[in-house]
C-alpha cells in the first residue's frame, strides 16, 4: 500500500502559543488512536522560519513521527544576503523545502531562475524540494534532476488556492499522470482547498500521492481528519 504525503503549509500563520496548542491537541488526538493509520503517512509540518526549532522540539517531546519542511529557502549559500535563510542554517531541522509556491511567484516576484537556484540549493544540502506548479507547462521551466523520492511535485491550480473550490480529482489525476510520464515515478501531491471532506477523493486517484494543505492544516482537528481519511 502506498505511503501518502500530507504536507501542512501554515504560510504566515501561527506564533509560539498557537503552535504549542496545535501540538497539544494533535498529540491528544493521536494518543486516543483517532489517527489509526499514521504509519502509512509522511506528515510534514511547514511553519514559519522562527518556529522550526520549536516545532522540532514539540515533535520530539510528543514522540510524533512528523517531519518538518521549510516554506522557502535562500537561492544562495551563506553570505551577504540580508533577510535570507540558507540551507546550512536549517538543514538539521528540516527534511523538505517548499519551492516555487504560487504566492512566492506572484506576490514576491520569484522568477524561474530564482526558483531553480532554490532547487539547486535544496538538493545540494541533501534536502527534498517540493516544487509547486500551477500547470503542466511549468515543469519544463525547472531543473528536475533527482529521481524518485528525492523530489516531489505539488500540482496547485491557481483558482483552487484558498478559494474553497478544489480542482476535480479526475483533472488533478490527469495532470499527475502527465507529470509522472515526464519525470518518472516521483511523488505528486495535489494542493488547493483540500479538506477532510475531499482528501479521499484525491488520494484514491492512482497518480496522486498526497496533498499540500494550507488553510485546513491550521486547525488540528481538521488536519487530523485529513491525515486519517487520506
Ligand atoms: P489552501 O492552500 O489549502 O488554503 O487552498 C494550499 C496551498 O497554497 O498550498
Amino acid at each position: 500500500m502506498k505511503k501518502f504525503f500530507i504536507v501542512a503549509n501554515w504560510k504566515s500563520n501561527k506564533a509560539s502559543g498557537e503552535i504549542n496548542s496545535w501540538f497539544q491537541e494533535i498529540s491528544n488526538l493521536i494518543r486516543h488512536d483517532q489517527i489509526s493509520n499514521i504509519q502509512r503517512r509522511e506528515i510534514v509540518i511547514c511553519p514559519s522560519f522562527p518556529y522550526l526549532q520549536l516545532v522540532h522540539e514539540l515533535i520530539q517531546k510528543n514522540q510524533l513521527s512528523f517531519k518538518i519542511g521549510a516554506q522557502n529557502i535562500s537561492p544562495f549559500r551563506e553570505g551577504s544576503y540580508t533577510g535570507e535563510v540558507n540551507t546550512k542554517q536549517i538543514k538539521d531541522l528540516v527534511k523538505y523545502v517548499i519551492v516555487g509556491h504560487s504566492e512566492r511567484r506572484n506576490m514576491f516576484g520569484e522568477d524561474n531562475e530564482t526558483i531553480n537556484r532554490k532547487i539547486n540549493q535544496t538538493i545540494a544540502a541533501g534536502l527534498i524540494p517540493i516544487l509547486c506548479i500551477s500547470d503542466l507547462s511549468q515543469i519544463k521551466d525547472h531543473i528536475i534532476t533527482v529521481k524518485s523520492s528525492k523530489f516531489a511535485i505539488a500540482y496547485e491550480p491557481l483558482f483552487a488556492i484558498g478559494s474553497g473550490k478544489a480542482d476535480t480529482p479526475g483533472n488533478a489525476n490527469k495532470i499527475a499522470t502527465e507529470i509522472k510520464k515526464e519525470l518518472g515515478d516521483i511523488p505528486v501531491l495535489y494542493g488547493g482547498s483540500v479538506t477532510s471532506q475531499n482528501i479521499k477523493d484525491f488520494t484514491s486517484m492512482e497518480s496522486i500521492d498526497g496533498a499540500l494543505v494550507g488553510g485546513s492544516s491550521l486547525d488540528p482537528e481538521e488536519f487530523s481528519k485529513i491525515v486519517e481519511y487520506a
